[in-house]
């Protein structure tokens, strides 16, 4: 099939939006005309990224604003630091451009309105680029509890357990956008990755929607050992950093479920997003790749997950390993969800992840530091969708659908 051709830019050229548009130009029909970074060698190295990879040779920006002038371009993608990721998506949308942007917490509730506004009003979509909803792991197990092998989902886990302490810490001398949030913030800082699959699984936005949310933050004290044990010289010896290093997160859905957010970024540990799927027929958790189905399993036993992920693979994967996967990152899932919104830009259909995912997800890391600021008082979740959230036009079905496998859409 003839796919159309889009003309896109790329604002945001650190660690990850270098990567990003490696993979993206890489997607046939997807012709990135522009890139830009507010420093100068990360927009350069952009083009020649470009270059490389698509043969043509981008405008370069160092002002964002300048590039969202241009009448050409159609798409943006931005993967820019947390604290500039809405405002560069909003002007992106006024300018008439469909957005995708990284993922990262919102700083306000005001923010996540801005996105929706921008977006109704203009027709332009938001979303943001959730790569973890499309894992491998994550998509045989949201077959799984479309299949019911769970039972009914009465609660859920996620996580982002990373040790970044080197990360983090370096974060001057590679100007990146992590430390000053560490420095300064306290809270849920990072809920997307596993929110953004758990969300699919219960409904949010479609039939369900938090609530509400608890959060509380342990002391901080792992950068600071870090320092002493790895970098004992570094001129952040004396900081104080307001991010705890274990903040737990528990939030509330409407028909009753719970999921549990841990933010864990400054200890030493192997990588884990904590995922866990709780409901009457069994359990699944990451750690250890365990499962135990009642009636299936013996008695009390775990078992291993990866015959389940087999039996149940989603047909996307399944396709995707036929077709080759894309020697790209994460294993894979990043490439998928660029698939994803390139799908959205040159179908015409709305993406699998929409403005009211975005700032749902985005949003908990501003009313997680709320609720630790206050002592871990509940905090209300906003109502995004404004009461459509009982009442939402059908979505669309899709190779890349999150709401639902569409079988009919592979051979
Ligand atoms: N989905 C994933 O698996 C994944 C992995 C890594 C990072 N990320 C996310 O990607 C984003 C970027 O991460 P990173 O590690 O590359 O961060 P980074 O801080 O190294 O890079 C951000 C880049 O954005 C640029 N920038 C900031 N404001 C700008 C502006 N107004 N105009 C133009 N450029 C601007 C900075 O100069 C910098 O080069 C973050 O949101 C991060 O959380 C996601």
């Amino acid at each position: 099939m003839q796919v159309k051709n889009v003309k896109c830019a790329a604002i945001g050229l650190g660690g990850r939006g270098s990567s990003m548009l490696a993979e993206f130009v890489s997607i046939p029909g997807i012709e990135v005309v522009a890139v830009c970074d507010k420093y100068e060698d990360r927009a350069k190295n952009g083009v020649k990224i470009v270059e490389e990879k698509a043969g043509n040779t981008p405008d370069m920006y160092l002002n964002y604003k300048e590039l969202l002038e241009r009448k050409d371009i159609s798409a943006v993608i931005c993967c820019t630091t947390w604290i500039t990721h809405s405002r560069i998506a909003v002007d992106s949308m006024r300018a008439g451009k469909d957005v995708a942007i990284e993922v990262g917490g919102a700083a306000s509730v005001e923010e996540c309105w801005q996105l929706v506004r921008a977006s109704e009003e203009t027709g332009k979509f938001c979303m943001m680029l959730e790569n973890c909803c499309y894992d491998r792991n994550e998509l045989a197990l949201f077959n799984m509890c479309r299949q019911g092998v769970f039972g009914e989902i009465v609660h859920m886990q996620g996580g982002y357990q990373h040790d970044l302490r080197d990360e983090i810490l370096c974060g001057k001398e590679a100007r990146h956008g992590r430390l000053v949030n560490f420095i300064n913030r306290n809270g849920e800082l990072y809920p997307t990755h596993q929110l953004g699959p758990i969300s699919k699984i219960l409904g949010i936005n479609r039939g369900n929607r938090i609530l509400s949310l608890v959060s509380m933050s342990s002391k901080a004290r792992g950068l600071h050992q870090g320092l002493l044990t790895y970098m004992p010289d570094h001129e952040l010896i004396d900081t104080v950093f307001e991010q705890g290093d274990i903040v737990t997160t528990m939030l509330k859905c409407a028909h009753g479920e719970t999921i549990m957010l841990i933010h864990d970024c400054s200890t030493p540990r192997p990588y884990s997003r904590n995922y866990r799927i709780q409901g009457t027929k069994g359990i699944y958790m990451e750690d250890n790749q365990s499962i135990y189905i009642d009636e299936v399993s013996s008695v009390h036993e775990w078992e291993d997950f990866a015959p389940y992920r087999e039996e149940y693979e989603h047909p996307l994967w399944k396709q995707y390993a036929k077709d080759g996967i894309h020697a790209g990152g994460h294993g894979g899932m990043d490439y998928l969800v660029l698939c994803a919104f390139a799908e959205a830009l040159q179908t015409g259909k709305k993406p699998p992840i929409d403005v009211y995912d975005t700032v749902t997800w985005m949003s908990i890391t501003c009313l997680s530091e709320q609720s630790v600021a206050l002592g871990s008082t509940p905090v209300a979740v906003p109502d995004f969708t404004n009461g459509m959230w009982i009442d939402r036009e059908p979505f669309e079905r899709g190779k890349y659908c999150l709401e639902e496998v569409c079988h009919e859409f592979f051979d």
